[in-house]
């Protein structure tokens, strides 16, 4: 395997699943095993920029492929929101159990046929002079109430389309065959396959 990708992530699930998808292609590293801390970086409401942000923040002290994921939930009736600001929806020290509750909150008392949602990742890989972005999406509906302990973030209230159970309760194995990163990693394995 000649090649080594960076995945620009503390997260150990989001690594877990490139690491899953990628492993047989490149050789996955991570910033933790480099010992590599990240330069700041100001995120803005646009995935593929936010993504670029996060794995140009390594560029100076890598020689090697790099790649950096940006994701978030979208509620139609909201919008679209919070999207790219999911991490940050109600404030970056709250917890997301909390979030959870404050979304619930705000969709109160809209009807089951308008809670319709999806996740949204796009992968930004820096390789050599090129960027390519790859993106995937997860469609199903915000329920009324938390369930189920796997996964993280927003999981408990997410319903996937043609699923009766939240995120959190069809686990990783399920998840991480339909996630919105799951596709969007798929996607870059065949880039690097052909490249
Ligand atoms: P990021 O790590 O800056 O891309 O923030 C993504 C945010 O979107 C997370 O903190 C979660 O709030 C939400 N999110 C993205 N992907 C998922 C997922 O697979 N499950 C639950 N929440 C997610």
């Amino acid at each position: 395997m000649p090649n080594k990708l960076l995945v620009a992530t503390s997260n150990k699930g989001k690594l877990r699943e490139f690491k899953k998808v990628l492993g047989g292609i490149v050789e996955i590293v991570s910033p933790t095993e480099l010992s590599l801390s990240p330069k700041e970086i100001k995120e803005g409401t646009n995935y593929a920029k936010n993504a670029l942000a996060k794995a140009k923040a390594y560029q100076d002290r890598f020689d090697g492929m790099i790649c950096g994921e940006d994701s978030g939930l979208e509620v139609d009736v909201l919008g679209g929101k919070p999207g790219p600001l999911s991490a940050r929806y109600g404030g970056e020290d709250t917890s997301h159990p909390e979030k959870c509750r404050m979304l619930l909150k705000e969709l109160e008392d809209v009807p089951l046929y308008e809670r319709t949602a999806r996740f949204r990742a796009t992968i930004a890989l820096i390789d050599g002079e090129e960027v390519k972005t790859f993106e995937g999406v997860l469609e199903g509906w915000v329920g009324f109430e938390p369930r189920g302990t796997e996964g993280f973030g927003y999981d408990p209230i997410f319903i996937p389309r043609g699923f009766s159970q939240s995120n959190a309760e069809l686990g990783l194995v399920i998840k991480n065959r339909i996630s919105h990163r799951a596709k969007a990693i798929r996607k870059l394995a065949e880039y690097l396959k052909s490249r």
